[in-house]
């Protein structure tokens, strides 16, 4: 009895243990399927919730997408320079009417430039379409302060240009061509880079000599109104020589004539922006004395293509570069009168102080040593008489025969 007692005992056990080890193996099964089916509908929860994320955000990422594409700034072409031809440009006054326009040659031919500008004169506006390009800069800064940067070449262009704006401060005038002038130079010197000084006829003053050559002193009033503007530029031009000698800083000197274009300002009271207003508000034409006084107008892409010349050329004497085609003011006013259709009449003014009478550039030496020349002229052409219309003149600028605009 004992026996079957024990074997019971035992045989309880071992199915006790059995039975047990069942109800755990059941236990843990049945937690593993409650976890493994949590996770899949999590998964496939978190799947959906993904998707329905994803189909609100894609008409948002579109429109983002959108608006990047409408911001994105597009520029002019470029052109590919490899490390070795690509400059760094300096081209202080770069905002102005010449200067912007040396702007868009110099970045359209590829190298890095650099505008500097107080915005006295010049506009944003007019070198906006670079704002963002890479080989782009823009500066504001007066150059009458010291400039710490590295370039190759500097065009020095800062100055105001046009009587009204260059009168309005003679102080600051002299500063900005005189100082001004000076820290280019320094610039120049302590980087060594050749700087190309935007002067001007008006170092010929009221001109002696007719046409006028580089040779030539001139015949300035050193205490009349233009003096700050014409004697600032003559000291300009001895500054970069000095630099020259005794530095051996490379200087070229630009002697520029009379120029028009685009982007000239409205309100800066040169002639031709002058007379163009006046035609177009129907206002009288203001001639200031007979209107008998020459002047030779160079257009704009010309200019920039001497300025680019001359800066690359080893010539480092001063160089003329103007349109030797010459008018009288009143020749000029009648033009444009008939260019805009304008009713106008033509108003005579008394005769401005130190008006120089006559002015037209000799350019041979430009011809000779730059092989430059300006390729623009004004020239009239004859229309109608056909069909009962009566002839007409229009004056157009046309391109002369033979040559490239470079
Ligand atoms: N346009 C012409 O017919 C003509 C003729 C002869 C010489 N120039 C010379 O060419 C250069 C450019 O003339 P423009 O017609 O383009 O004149 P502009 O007035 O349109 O341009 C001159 C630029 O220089 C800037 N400037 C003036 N003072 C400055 C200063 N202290 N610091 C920094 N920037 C300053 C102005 O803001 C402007 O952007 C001038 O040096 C001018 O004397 C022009």
């Amino acid at each position: 009895m004992m026996l079957v007692n024990w074997l019971i005992s035992v045989i309880n056990r071992r199915i006790m243990k059995l039975l047990v080890a069942l109800a755990l193996i059941a236990y843990i099964a049945s937690v593993w399927g409650t976890y493994t089916n949590m996770r899949s509908i999590q998964e496939h929860g978190e799947t959906k919730i993904e998707q329905r994320i994803d189909e609100a955000v894609a008409p948002l990422r579109e429109k983002i997408r959108d608006l990047e594409l409408s911001f994105t700034q597009r520029y002019p072409p470029v052109k590919f320079l490899s490390e070795k031809d690509r400059k760094r440009i300096l081209i202080t006054g770069g905002a102005g009417f010449v200067g912007s326009h040396l702007t868009d040659k110099l970045m359209m031919d590829g190298h890095e430039v650099t505008v500097v500008d107080n915005f006295f004169t010049g506009r944003k506006r007019n070198v906006e379409h670079w704002i963002g390009h890479e080989n782009f800069e823009l500066i504001n800064h007066d150059v009458v302060e010291p400039l710490y940067i590295e370039v190759d070449q500097i065009y020095h262009l800062a100055s105001p240009a046009s009587p009204p704006n260059y009168m309005y401060n003679p102080i600051k005038t002299l500063k900005t061509n005189t100082i001004g002038t000076l820290n280019m130079l320094g610039l120049a010197k302590r980087v060594g880079a050749r700087l190309l000084l935007a002067s001007t006829s008006e170092v010929y003053g009221d001109p002696e000599v007719h046409p006028q050559n580089e040779d030539y002193w001139g015949h300035v009033n050193p205490i009349g109104p233009r003096a700050c503007y014409d004697e600032g530029k003559r000291v300009a031009e001895t500054m970069c020589y000095a630099y020259m000698k005794q530095e051996g800083v490379e200087v070229r000197v630009a002697r520029i004539f009379n120029t028009f274009g685009s982007r000239m300002h409205m309100n800066d009271g040169r002639v031709v922006s002058n007379f163009i207003l006046q035609a177009l508000q129907g206002e009288p034409l203001t001639v200031y004395g007979s209107g008998s006084q020459t002047r030779a107008f160079q257009y704009v892409s010309d200019l920039v293509n001497g300025l680019v010349s001359l800066m690359n050329s080893n010539v480092s004497s001063p160089v003329n570069l103007g349109n030797p085609e010459e008018h009288t003011i009143l020749e000029f006013a009648q033009l444009i009168k008939s260019l805009v259709g304008s009713r106008s009449y033509i108003q005579f003014l008394p005769e401005a102080q130190d008006d120089p009478q006559r002015r037209r550039p000799d350019i041979r030496k430009a011809k000779m040593l730059l092989g430059w020349e300006p390729v623009l002229f004004f020239v009239v052409l004859t229309v109608g008489s056909a069909g009962g219309r009566a002839e007409q003149n229009y004056p157009v600028l046309q391109q002369r025969a033979g040559t490239s605009s470079q």
